[in-house]
């Protein structure tokens, strides 16, 4: 069994690697400086480090005390229209601080690297679904400051003792499926989240973006993956890493099906029992019609199988969680 570092593990995907990983048997410790994570979503039984990925002396110590074999990279900054209004911050805290923990992790003698990639790096595709050969042409920050992580990992595993794999989501949702974890973050902006608020009363409607995209009802379509299939394609990363110390890989994280946002908004109200007041509204800037993985390198290569992919199984956990996360506050 290895031991872990997560980066972020106090937020929302960290989170459930945390318990994918306990759950595996493997030893895990967190850093995360709670920016937008809880203390209260890291369980009690594992090592908490409040702290900056950035911290120079802080990551090698805890590489020492707790013999870090692999680092899994969840922290960072993760909206995208706050990227495009404040790029710098995107280029510090996902760049340049993922910069500062991969030297931390090399000079420490970590073996694994394991990264939060994005479906952003593809921008635009002139095609669907899209696989990892797609060209990547972010069109926002957010995508860029992480495609710039792929490329130092890419250069960093050439040059020493270190892989990686660099998992590219596309749309995560749901919840632990046992109620541990769930996403907590006030203010989100993803449509599962933000459509379980609003059918428990917490926001009063759903915008809907576009209604004239080349899709079969007009909304755009995405693929949503249940986090707790992600955290599962996580621990399988680290067993295949751990079998190829000098191989790395990159690839996408989806089911290969997309659902439109009249589709989430007919699951949330069949599932919860609740109207949901739906708001048409224009198209946003820089979203594509439909982003779908193909997800046959990850199915391949680590023998991945979904286990949480009925839509509207994804929804019963979120509203679940939703519930839940109102009785803590
Ligand atoms: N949610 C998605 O749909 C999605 C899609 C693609 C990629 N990702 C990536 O997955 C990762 C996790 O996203 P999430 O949705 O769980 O977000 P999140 O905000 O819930 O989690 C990020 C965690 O990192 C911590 N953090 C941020 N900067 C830090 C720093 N410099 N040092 C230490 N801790 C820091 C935060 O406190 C938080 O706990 C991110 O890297 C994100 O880019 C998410």
């Amino acid at each position: 069994m290895a031991s872990v570092l997560v980066t972020g593990g106090a937020g929302y995907i960290g989170s459930h690697a945390v318990l994918a990983l306990k759950d595996a048997g493997h030893r895990v410790s967190v850093i995360d400086n709670l920016v937008t994570g809880f203390r209260w979503a890291v369980p009690e039984d594992v090592t908490f480090h409040e702290g900056n990925v950035a911290d120079e002396a802080l990551v090698p110590r805890i590489v020492a005390e707790q013999g870090i074999d692999a680092i899994m990279h969840f922290a960072g900054s993760v909206v995208v229209p706050e990227s495009v209004s404040d790029p710098l911050k995107y280029y510090r805290n996902n760049t340049a601080a993922s910069r500062t923990l991969i030297e931390s992790a090399v000079r420490s003698g970590v073996k694994h690297f394991i990264f939060s990639s994005t479906a952003a790096v593809y921008g635009i595709p002139d095609h669907t679904p899209v696989d990892e050969e797609t060209p990547r042409m972010p069109i926002n920050p957010y995508g860029t400051s992480k495609l710039m992580t792929e490329f130092m990992l890419a250069d960093v595993a050439a040059a020493h003792p270190i892989n990686y794999a660099a998992l590219r989501y596309f749309n995560v949702a749901g919840a632990d499926p046992a109620g541990r974890t769930g996403q907590s973050t006030a203010g989100a902006t993803h449509l599962i989240k933000v459509a379980v608020e609003a059918a428990s009363g917490k926001r009063s409607h759903v915008s809907v973006f576009g209604t004239d995209y080349e899709t079969p009802d007009g909304t755009g379509v995405r693929d949503y993956i249940h986090v707790s299939d992600l955290a599962a394609a996580h621990v399988l990363a680290l067993a295949w890493l751990e079998e190829r110390p000098d191989e790395s890989v990159t690839l996408n994280c989806g089911y290969n099906r997309g659902f439109s946002v009249l589709e989430v908004l007919d699951a949330v109200e069949r599932v919860s029992g609740c109207r949901i007041e739906r708001r048409m509204e224009p198209r946003r800037a820089g979203d594509p019609d439909a982003l779908v993985a193909d997800n046959a390198k990850i199915l391949d290569t680590f023998r991945w199988q979904p286990r949480h992919g009925n839509l509207d199984t994804i929804v019963s956990h979120a509203l679940a969680w939703e519930e839940k996360l109102a009785a803590r506050v």
